[in-house]
């Protein structure tokens, strides 16, 4: 089922989401979420962004019909100690992330579906250690780059009420003002 995503101005996207601790129905959630996520066209989704102020995110780096993002898909990452493509552990979807960012700062053109039409450059570190728990109770451990490093430094960045737009420079902020003031007249 598709769902409705909240934009720029929603007040649930600035809130600090709360733990998840019934796991009852997510499984569908996710589906869902997975379901909007690919018919958007986006890489990941957390929770609010569908209204659920709930820790809870779902990702795909290289979502199926996305032949660009094949790529992303063959590099390496770490899971519970074991070497694997990115691509084999597509889908993500966890709860109550814990997320250490790490390594070399990096520039990355971000936007979000939440956002529309505004992208923007965003310094992030280049490296994710994770820890993801699973819906059936079992945790990811996770380390990794790319694509799936900045995504996860975004999607979590959600669960605190935080959006992308907050953390460019503040030069790029002043273009961005008059974008984003659009958004929010738009949503009146
Ligand atoms: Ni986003």
């Amino acid at each position: 089922m598709l769902l409705p995503i909240n934009q720029y101005g929603d007040r649930v996207l600035r809130e600090v989401c709360a733990p998840v601790t019934d796991t009852t129905g997510l499984e569908t959630l996710a589906q869902d979420m997975l379901e909007t996520m690919y018919a958007a066209h986006g890489i990941g989704l957390a929770a609010p962004q569908i209204g659920r102020s709930i820790r809870m995110v779902v990702i795909n780096v290289c979502p199926p019909d996305d032949e660009d993002a094949a790529e992303d898909g063959e590099e390496l990452c770490t899971v519970n100690g074991e070497e694997r493509p990115v691509r084999s552990i597509m889908p993500l979807i966890f709860i109550n992330p814990e997320i250490e960012p790490y390594g070399k700062n990096e520039l990355f053109t971000e936007g979000c579906l939440s956002v529309h039409n505004v992208r923007a450059n965003v310094i992030r570190p280049d490296r994710v250690r994770a820890k993801l728990p699973q819906l059936d109770g079992s945790v990811l451990e996770l380390d990794c780059g790319g694509l799936l490093a900045r995504c996860l430094q975004h999607e979590c960045d959600h669960l605190d009420g935080h959006l992308f737009v907050d953390r460019v420079s503040s030069a790029a902020r002043i273009t961005l003002k008059k974008k984003l003031q659009r958004l929010c007249d738009r949503r009146r």
